[in-house]
């Protein structure tokens, strides 16, 4: 099935003002936004959409706190469409709405959704950076860095759940054609539909039941250096860093970590590990050691100068 990764998540908040406000500063843009929350979209047209918590056009809250009601998937044709309809349907409700998004709730009790992906082709260079021994990766007097540069979301890369019983997730996501590429053990796995390469589109932690719901979610950014420019900038907002940034061990994609709103994490990533059919996954022990490369902390722009240190 050529499911190709989330093209939106869905969230019901008690704060939309706030959430909106929160997701733009972030990098998205806002699009059809009124007191009723809206839509927010990166720049391949992948986004978020916030909706008060008691909106009628939400689907059914979880029994726990999340915020998140809906994730949608992006597929590339109607044959994968049909493809998903028909394997679900044989142990559960799955019906087409008229926005033509084909609705269904895993066995964790996760809204999905599925529909012909929206996503926009992008046509962007990704951060080139000079190296010893390789060609030089931009021209002679373009700037690597400039305070003005850009810095925003790219795509939505992936959404993180917190679930109870992460064996039976995986395997319902296995039903859909999600293979497992790497794993924390005791914990769960890292999981990527058929339809990219990336690393993980849907990663998996074992929690007691009532914490189910969404722990993260985040979108591509175009560098590392875009990474570290768009959380100083969140940063200097008044955003809290909750984790980063850092450069995780499985994936490889650096992140940045951010209280929200929401009730979740988010996060900026990039440069995230390809693979296909070739490459076997690789169990971790769950852990700081194995989680990260490194980590850095925001501190406050510096310079050493300024007048003798007072006694
Ligand atoms: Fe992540």
């Amino acid at each position: 099935m050529n499911i190709i990764g989330p093209d939106y998540l869905v969230f019901g908040v008690d704060n939309v003002a706030d959430c909106v406000q929160y997701m733009t500063d972030y990098g998205l843009k806002p699009c059809d936004i009124d007191e009723s929350g809206g839509w927010l979209e990166a720049l391949d047209g992948t986004g978020v959409l916030i909706r008060p918590r008691h909106d009628p056009r939400l689907p059914p809250a979880m029994e726990t706190a999340t915020t998140l009601r809906e994730t949608v998937y992006g597929v590339a044709d109607e044959a994968t469409l049909q493809a998903i309809e028909a394997e679900l349907g044989k142990d559960r409700e799955v019906q087409r709405g008229e926005d033509g998004v084909l609705r269904c709730v895993d066995d964790m009790g996760f809204a999905l959704g599925f529909r012909i992906t929206r996503r926009r082709t992008l046509d962007l260079p990704g951060e080139a950076s000079h190296a010893p021994g390789a060609p030089a990766a931009r021209a002679v007097n373009a700037l690597g860095a400039s305070n003005d540069m850009p810095a925003l979301p790219r795509s939505l890369s992936h959404v993180v759940y917190f679930v109870p019983d992460p064996d039976r997730a995986e395997a319902f996501y296995q039903r859909l054609g999600f293979v497992c590429t790497d794993r924390f053990a005791d914990t769960g796995p890292f999981l990527r539909p058929g339809g990219t390469q990336d690393h993980h589109t849907l990663f998996l932690i074992q929690t007691p039941p009532f914490m189910k719901g969404i722990e993260h979610f985040t979108f591509h950014m175009g560098g590392p250096t875009e990474v570290l420019v768009a959380g100083t900038r969140f940063v200097e907002k008044g955003y809290e860093s909750f984790w980063g940034p850092g450069r995780h061990q499985l994936g490889s994609n650096w992140f940045w970590y951010f209280n929200s709103p929401m009730g979740c994490h988010v996060e900026y990533d990039a440069d995230m590990d390809l693979h296909d059919e070739q490459w076997t996954a690789r169990v971790a022990a769950p852990g700081a050691d194995n989680s990260q490369y490194f980590l850095f902390h925001y501190q406050e722009k510096w310079f050493p100068g300024g007048p003798p240190a007072k006694h």
